[in-house]
């Protein structure tokens, strides 16, 4: 990787520097404003620690040739080595839980994800949309846009082919029929279609929002 900001040296400067101060804190005459300090570095370690984390595991799973390149960049090791993400029994850890929550192990956190633009959908049309294990589908109706699990009931039935009618999405087997605003089917309310919540940009594009 190129140093975009700093040079190696600079950078394991800025690294001492940076640890002379901490170690002055000990030496500050209020023991309140130490304290605090303290707290504050503490919360911006966790806060790092993990965002990192998150990052790192994203890395390894799906971007493991780019693990390798961080290893070789100075700074970014010291970071990653910082929160000893580079130990071998971090990542062990990090891909036995991927194994355990099948996938690719995201849904431990919330992420929104894009899917296109509502400009681009038709009108009371539903869209097939696969991502992490969840099968979603992508209704416009009326103007508005929905994102709903892609199943009916409790079944494992699709809901590929549903027609929707006057905001109401039709399931092609039996024909229930689910009011997309809220995903309550007509016939029993107290059936619901599970449904992922959207944000819609200034420019219609449409994120959706897993693990929420
Ligand atoms: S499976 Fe959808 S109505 Fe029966």
């Amino acid at each position: 990787m190129e140093n975009i900001f700093l040079s190696d040296a600079d950078y394991e400067q800025l690294a001492a520097q940076t640890q002379d101060l901490i170690g002055k804190i000990d030496n500050l005459p209020f023991p309140n404003v130490k304290d605090d300090v303290n707290d504050l570095l503490a919360n911006f370690d966790m806060l790092h620690r993990e965002a990192l984390t998150r990052l790192f595991k994203e890395i390894i799973i799906n971007y493991p040739a780019l693990q390798t390149k961080m290893e070789s960049d100075k700074a970014v090791h010291l970071l990653f080595s910082l929160y000893d993400l580079f130990h071998s029994d971090i990542q062990s850890e990090l891909l036995s839980r991927e194994e355990m929550v099948g996938g690719n192990g995201n849904d431990k956190y919330p992420r929104w994800i894009p899917v296109g633009n509502t400009h681009e959908l038709k009108e009371d049309t539903a869209y097939k949309y696969a991502e992490e294990g969840e099968m979603v589908l992508i209704c416009k109706t009326d103007g508005n846009v929905y994102a709903v699990k892609n199943c009916c009931g409790n079944t494992l039935l699709p809901l590929d082919g549903a027609v929707i009618d006057k905001g109401y999405l039709i399931c092609p087997w039996h024909g229930c029929a689910y009011r997309l605003a809220d995903g309550i089917m007509e016939a029993n309310p107290m059936h619901k279609l599970k449904k992922f919540p959207l944000i819609i940009g200034d420019n219609g594009e449409i994120r959706l929002g897993l693990n929420m």
